[in-house]
Parts: structure tokens; C-alpha cells; sequence
């Protein structure tokens, strides 16, 4: 007898590519969990500068890995019964979930975390390998990328409508600087898999970009969402 394990969609792609917001909205259309696993290195990333642990000790970093609590519930993510989400949006913090990713034994802490999400009715899991390494047997995988001006322009709108005072120079360094780090690394790079859509969101908006995904779903699962 084989186990049927949960559909999953996989939403993959470089920073400030709007996977969080497209994975958001088709978790909500579908009725299906959402897994951020972006959040998950950042609220390492935030619990290594609470801990005062510098970000080269990769042995203290990985003890503090191991014995995480972190949970994502209604929205939120938590460590132990601490809300985070909101205090792991920082440039800051980005840029260290960046380095923090790129060691192999926090990667296979962490792995096991994301697989632990797993559940019926199904998956939208965003990210940069949940389609080649974290759910490689994933039912649809979509790489979701943009044009690395219009990713900075649509992060400095996010930060400004937040109130936050920024520059767009700046943002654009440190947007290539993650990439050039999240896609050079030699564990699990971000890479298309072999099975991805690639989808270029240069010049579509959010409506279109969801638009062309949900084709993509109906194609491969039947017309059955609301
Ligand atoms: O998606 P994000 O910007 O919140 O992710 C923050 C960092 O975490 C990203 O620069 C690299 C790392 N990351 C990763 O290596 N693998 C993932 N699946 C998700 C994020």
C-alpha cells in the first residue's frame, strides 16, 4: 500500500521577488498551510543576535539551531511563546538569515523544521530550494523571479509605506548581495529545479503574476478552488 502524502506547491525564487505575497494569497485561496521557511532562518537569525553569538561561531549557531522552538501559527511566528514576525523584517536580519544559510548543519536542522509542516490539505511552501531539496517531489514548483531594479523598487515601497526612512541605493547593494550569497553557496543554491516554471514578474503586477500560477494549478490539480 503507498502513502498519499499532501499536493504540494512550491514558490522558490530570489529576494524581493514577491513569492511571500503570491504564496500568501494561493495558501489562502486553497485553504492549504503556508510555510514561510525564510521566516524560519531569520528568527535564527534573530535568537543569534539575542544571544550574543557572533555570526562566525557556526558551533554555538548550530547548538542554538538544535534546540529552537520555533512554531508558525494563525499567521505568526514564534519562538517559544515570543511573536516574531514582525521584529525579524529588518535589513539587519536579512542579511545574517542570508549567512547563516549558507552552512550545511544549519541547513539540515532546519530541514527537518520545514518538512515538520507538512499537512492536509495541503502545502505552499516559499522559499529558495523547497523544490529542489526540501519537497523535491513537490506537484507544481514555481520559480518566481524579477529584475533586480524592480525588486528594489517594490522592497523600498514595502519599507516606505512602513514608515521606515531608507535608500534605494542601498537596498539595491544589499538585494545583490544576497543573491550573489543565496546563489553561490555550495549547499543547496538558489537554483530553478530541473521541473520549475520560471516565471518573470519584471513587468506583471501581483493580479497577473497570480493569474499566470493559478493556470499553472488548474492545469496540473483541476479547476477546484474558490
Ligand atoms: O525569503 P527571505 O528573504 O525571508 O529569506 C531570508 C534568507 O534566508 C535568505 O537570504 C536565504 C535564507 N533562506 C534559505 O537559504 N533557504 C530558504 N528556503 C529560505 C531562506
Amino acid at each position: 500500500m503507498s502513502i498519499k502524502l499532501p499536493p504540494i506547491i512550491t514558490i522558490d525564487g530570489p529576494t524581493a521577488s514577491g513569492k511571500g505575497t503570491i504564496a500568501r494569497i494561493i495558501s489562502k485561496k486553497l485553504g492549504w498551510l503556508l510555510l514561510d521557511s525564510g521566516s524560519i532562518y531569520r528568527a535564527l537569525a534573530f535568537a543569534v543576535i539575542e544571544s550574543n553569538i557572533s555570526v562566525n561561531d557556526f558551533e554555538s549557531i548550530n547548538k542554538l539551531a538544535r534546540n529552537l522552538e520555533i512554531s508558525l501559527r494563525e499567521g505568526e511566528i514564534y519562538i517559544d511563546s515570543l511573536i516574531v514576525s514582525e521584529k525579524i523584517r529588518t535589513e539587519e536580519i536579512s542579511r545574517i538569515a542570508s549567512i547563516l544559510a549558507t552552512d550545511h548543519n544549519v541547513r539540515q536542522t532546519l530541514l527537518k523544521k520545514q518538512r515538520s509542516f507538512l499537512s492536509y490539505p495541503g502545502l505552499v511552501a516559499d522559499g529558495r530550494d523547497m523544490g529542489t531539496v526540501v519537497f523535491p517531489y513537490a506537484s507544481l514548483k514555481i520559480f518566481l523571479t524579477a529584475d533586480i531594479s524592480i525588486r528594489a523598487q517594490r522592497r523600498y515601497n514595502q519599507l516606505i509605506n512602513k514608515g521606515n526612512i531608507v535608500n534605494i541605493m542601498s537596498i539595491m547593494d544589499n538585494i545583490s548581495e544576497r543573491d550573489e550569497r543565496d546563489a553561490r553557496r555550495l549547499h543547496s543554491p538558489l537554483v530553478p529545479a530541473l521541473d520549475a516554471h520560471v516565471v518573470d514578474s519584471s513587468v506583471l503586477d501581483i493580479k497577473q503574476t497570480l493569474g499566470i500560477i493559478l493556470d499553472l494549478y488548474k492545469y496540473k490539480f483541476g479547476p477546484s478552488y474558490n
